[in-house]
């Protein structure tokens, strides 16, 4: 029997649709070792699941306007499916079409995208690859962009909102991204700039790779605007499936649990030597935070960047939650400008999404220094400090060992509403380290002194001694216990349990005033 005509002409048009800018310039996507955009929905979505909405869209022509090229779909493919059985809306930019650039068809389509998914309650994840405002439309274009970066602000901390970057993102293909949570860059195949490396040169009269301008592992390492950088395509988007398998779907819900196939009171005893004798000596968090979370799991967020503190997501007995650790093995640990942007942003996207948080403490201090401050350590570490204090979700913090002057109120210590706060006996907490406080509180009698190496030494073994360790902040009920490091995971789950109906509000107001 015959296909009946109408319905041959409809599987001709969504087959010629299928092919975008067509087969040439797809050959040459892939001879740039780039996916095409329906092939990168198939590798996200779980299979089959791909629902596309809008294939039928192009640039509407005017009456005289004939002989001019109108592509359907008008260069992103844009609909709704599912990872782990999750609704998800996805939306993929064709570099075949008109190098990706968005017109107003092509703007209003990933705006239809935007409205279901805050309608919804479903994540909305972005696939790049754009040569940003399409130049025939002019302001059109530009209007279009800006009616995205509405939407990608008002939807911010209602529905997570994840974009990954997978070929060349100019102009405004950039911002878009950069209002949404996670940015996730392939390594070689994918850039990031305002301005490429031509008008940075005609402007700034400096010489500059498009790698260097704007490549995955400089938005990783440098700017910080990135928070993955993968290896290919194929990677980028399963870190973009893993990432939303820690994250709710909507701010109104909570994450989605696993079975923990993990003993939930699990002890570790090699926590209980981790801590190095010398207190100058560093250790790997990491390792303590594979040792405590399921399955060793951690998913970290922006590895490359800021060093000197860790954050992501791990698994505690099924449920998600985030980890923000100081790092000793890198700058002892200090907050400075970049760790404390990078913790705060992340302690507010967890915040937003009711993802309760564990904080590993060992930190010195703030980093000190003539950059720190112009740069504006004073502004920028607030950040941290505002994003602690007014953060509502469950806050378990563990002293591993020091806690010092300022970096011990901001690392979510109980004066901000940290909810369980424990400690390892290692723990030292104080204004300052010992050797710092016995030069000035004992200047005098040092300065006097027969053998002043003798009493510095002597003075800093008994600050140590009187201060330095977790018994005093105990005494005030700033520590809820002291425990034994070996017994951390229990403890965590335990207390996460314990916080399970947690319920807590900031006052009634339009936003605060974060110092930005
Ligand atoms: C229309 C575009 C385009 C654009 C690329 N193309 N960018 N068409 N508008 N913005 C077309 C090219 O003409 C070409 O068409 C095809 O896409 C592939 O582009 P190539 O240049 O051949 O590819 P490649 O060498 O890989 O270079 C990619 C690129 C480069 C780096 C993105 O095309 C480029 O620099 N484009 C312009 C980027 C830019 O300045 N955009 C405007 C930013 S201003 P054919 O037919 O030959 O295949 C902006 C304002 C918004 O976005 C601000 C909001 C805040």
């Amino acid at each position: 029997m015959s296909l009946d005509p109408k319905i041959k002409q409809l599987r001709e048009f969504k087959e010629k649709a299928k092919l975008g800018g067509g087969e040439e310039r797809i050959a040459s996507q892939h001879a740039k070792g780039k996916l095409t955009a329906r092939e990168r929905i198939e590798i996200l979505l779980d299979e089959g699941s791909f629902r596309e909405i809008d294939i039928y869209v192009a640039r509407h022509a005017g009456e005289f306007d004939l002989n001019t090229y109108h592509p359907t779909g008008d260069g992103v493919v844009t609909g709704y499916g599912t990872i782990e059985q999750r609704l998800v809306y996805v939306f993929a930019q064709d570099f075949t079409v008109f190098g990706g650039s968005l017109s107003r068809a092509h703007a209003d389509k990933i705006i239809k995208l935007q409205d279901l998914a805050t309608k919804n309650g479903a994540p909305i994840i972005g696939l790049n690859d754009s040569g940003g405002a399409r130049i025939q439309e002019g302001v059109v274009s530009l209007g279009a962009y800006a009616d995205i970066f509405l939407r990608n602000v008002l939807s911010s901390g209602v529905i997570p909102q994840i974009s990954c970057i997978l070929g060349p993102c100019a102009g405004g293909a950039v911002y878009s991204p950069a209002i949404t949570d996670f940015i996730i860059m392939t390594k070689e195949t994918s850039h990031m700039f305002v301005t490429g490396p031509e008008v940075v040169r005609s402007v700034t009269h400096e010489e500059v790779s498009m790698e260097d301008l704007g490549g995955a592992m400089t938005h990783n390492q440098v700017s910080g605007v990135a928070h993955f950088a993968s290896e290919s395509e194929e990677h980028a988007l399963y870190t973009t499936r893993q990432l939303i398998g820690f994250i709710p779907s909507n701010n109104m819900e909570d994450a989605p649990g696993v079975i923990c196939r993990d003993d939930p009171l699990r002890t570790e005893s090699a926590l209980d030597t981790i801590i190095p004798e010398n207190p100058n000596k560093p250790y790997d968090i990491h390792e303590v935070i594979t040792k405590i979370v399921d399955e060793g799991f951690f998913l970290e967020v922006q590895e490359h960047y800021a060093k000197n503190i860790v954050v992501g997501f791990a698994r505690l007995n099924g449920r998600s939650v985030g980890i923000v650790a100081n790092q000793p093995a890198v700058l002892a640990g200090v907050l400075d400008i970049n760790s404390s942007a990078k913790a705060a942003r992340f302690v507010r996207f967890c915040d937003c999404f009711n993802i309760p948080l564990i904080i590993l403490e060992d930190v010195p201090g703030f980093l000190p220094g003539v950059g720190q401050e112009h740069g504006g350590i004073i502004r920028h570490g607030a950040k941290l400090l505002y994003a602690f204090a007014e953060a509502t979700v469950p806050k378990i913090t563990v002293i591993t060992r020091k806690a010092y002057g300022g970096a011990y109120d901001v690392m979510s210590s109980k004066h901000i509403r940290g909810d369980v706060n424990l400690a390892w006996p290692t723990a030292e907490i104080a204004v300052m380290g010992p050797e710092g406080a016995a030069n000035i509180l004992y200047r005098k009698e040092l300065a006097a002194a027969e053998n002043p190496d003798e009493l510095r030494a002597e003075l800093v073994q008994r600050y140590r001694d009187t201060f330095a360790n977790p018994y005093v902040a105990a005494s005030w009920g700033y520590l809820d216990d002291v425990i034994e490091p070996s017994q951390t995971r229990p403890r965590l789950i335990n207390a996460l349990e314990m916080l399970k109906n947690k319920r807590d509000e900031n006052p009634p107001k339009k936003h605060g005033n974060i110092p930005l």
